[in-house]
């Protein structure tokens, strides 16, 4: 089927390639001149394992284009819109401005039947307003969240956990749904649940999903912070409760929290539309979730000051990590990233360093000191904290090795990612996150 994707930032480029990889024709189409000349190349712009491979041999097939030119959307039977929705810069609800956008760019290219799948995540309600804006033209609005996460986008949006489809009532959307099961066709034959409903509860399954997964994630954090105080282990506790199948162990990773480019917007954004329609307080514990997650930041650094008997004052402290999570090389509202910056603020002398996210994190905060090797970032360090558990640090680094590289013996582990017991026993001081 010939597709349309408008927007190729993380989303969209991922999935014009997943598309083109399963067998489709598609057009990617950004206004960034350099991303599509990037992309036209088969270079993907971000580091995402496995998408550097499907977007050359799309390119290569001829089944994958990307350009500037909106027109080029014209004759594609399905258009997705994959542009960001960042939080606004004087609040907390998202920025529709691209999606309005990206949106009215396309109306003077679409044709009757043609389908517009927005994919971005959206406030409840943004659907229903878009689909007066297209219907006029004859094509059909629906609503077809993403749920890949990074580091895991190829395989999360070629092989989904589920697919949803908001569609509008009657016949047409019926028709609408149907052209989405073909689109989808590997992965349903696979077995992948496909869940077809209206487009306000499609949009509701995005952020309803990323709020759960943030209060997962800061339900851990807030039992670490009661660990702290009564010298209980939040891995063990995590563990036990994980074992309950109700429960289920993922997401309950107490460290220095949850960031990115949608977790801490989602659940904000989720907050600001709540307020809106009159439900704030329905949610009114997402503002919680959000306190819990940045207070664990503070925490991290306590830990360092502590380690280091009070001050980071003039101290060599050395970061491991500065992506928000593993395997990724985005920034975006990075909690690693906070926490080096924080003590910075200190008076620490921070060198940090990353396997992907160095080049990012310098443009961020080029006040910092960016080492790309590991073992040469380590070397002099009155403390260490790691705050991506990167294989690197975590599996690859024994404690004696680092032992022979810094000059103090402080170890913060704000991931919970390192075996406490062989940095002990090699002579460090082990400080955890919610363990004794
Ligand atoms: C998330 C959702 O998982 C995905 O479905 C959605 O489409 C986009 O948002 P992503 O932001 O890529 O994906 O990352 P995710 O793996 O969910 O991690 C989010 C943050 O939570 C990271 O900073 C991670 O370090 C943190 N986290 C995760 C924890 O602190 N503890 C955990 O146990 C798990």
């Amino acid at each position: 089927m010939r597709l349309s994707v408008i927007g190729c930032g993380y989303l969209g480029a991922v999935h014009a390639a997943a598309m083109a990889s399963i067998g489709h024709d598609v057009v990617g189409i950004d206004v960034d001149q350099r991303k599509i000349e990037a992309l036209s190349k088969g270079e993907a712009p971000f580091f995402e394992p496995g998408l550097q491979e499907i977007l050359a041999a799309g390119i290569a097939s001829g089944r994958l284009q990307f350009t500037t030119d909106m027109a080029e959307a014209h004759g594609a039977k399905v258009h997705f819109v994959g542009v960001g929705t960042p939080q606004q810069k004087d609040g907390y609800a998202a920025d529709l401005t691209y999606v309005n956008a990206a949106v009215d760019g396309l109306l003077p290219f679409l044709s009757d039947g043609d389908i517009v799948a927005g994919k971005s995540t959206v406030p409840v309600g943004t659907a229903a307003a878009l689909a007066e804006r297209v219907t006029p033209t004859g094509a059909t609005l629906v609503w077809n969240p993403e749920f890949l996460r990074e580091g895991f986008a190829v395989k999360d949006t070629i092989d989904p956990d589920r697919l949803v489809a908001g569609v509008p009532a009657g016949a047409e959307g019926e028709q609408a749904a149907e052209v989405l099961r073909e689109v989808y066709h590997p992965a349903i034959a696979k077995g992948t649940p496909f869940i077809v409903t209206d487009l306000a509860t499609a949009e509701l399954v995005k952020v309803a999903a990323n709020a759960f997964l943030a209060t997962k994630i800061s339900f851990i954090n807030a039992m670490a912070e009661i660990a702290e105080v009564t010298g209980a282990d939040v891995t063990t506790l995590a563990d036990a409760i994980g074992h309950d199948a109700r429960i289920g162990r993922r997401f309950l990773g107490a460290g220095i929290g949850f960031g990115g480019g949608c977790l801490p917007k989602d659940i904000r954004a989720f907050s600001a539309r709540a307020e809106e329609l009159g439900r704030g307080e329905s949610v009114a514990f997402l503002r919680e979730v959000d306190n819990i997650n940045l207070r664990r930041r503070d925490r991290a650094v306590d830990l360092v000051v502590e380690g280091l008997g009070g001050s980071v004052f003039k101290k060599n402290v050395t970061v491991l990590g500065a992506a928000f999570k593993p395997h990724s090389d985005d920034i975006r509202d990075s909690p690693a990233l906070d926490v080096a910056v924080r003590l910075h603020g200190l008076g620490a002398w921070v060198t940090i360093t990353d396997p992907e996210a160095l080049g990012n994190a310098e443009r961020l905060h080029p006040q910092l000191n960016y080492v790309a090797d590991r073992d040469e970032a380590l070397r002099g360090a009155d403390a260490v904290i790691v705050v991506t558990e990167w294989d690197e640090y975590r599996r690859e680094l024994s404690p004696e090795h680092a032992a022979s590289l810094a000059t103090g013996r402080v170890i913060v582990d704000g991931r919970n990612c390192l075996d406490a017991s062989a940095w002990r026993a090699a002579g460090w001081e082990y400080l955890g996150m919610g363990r004794p």
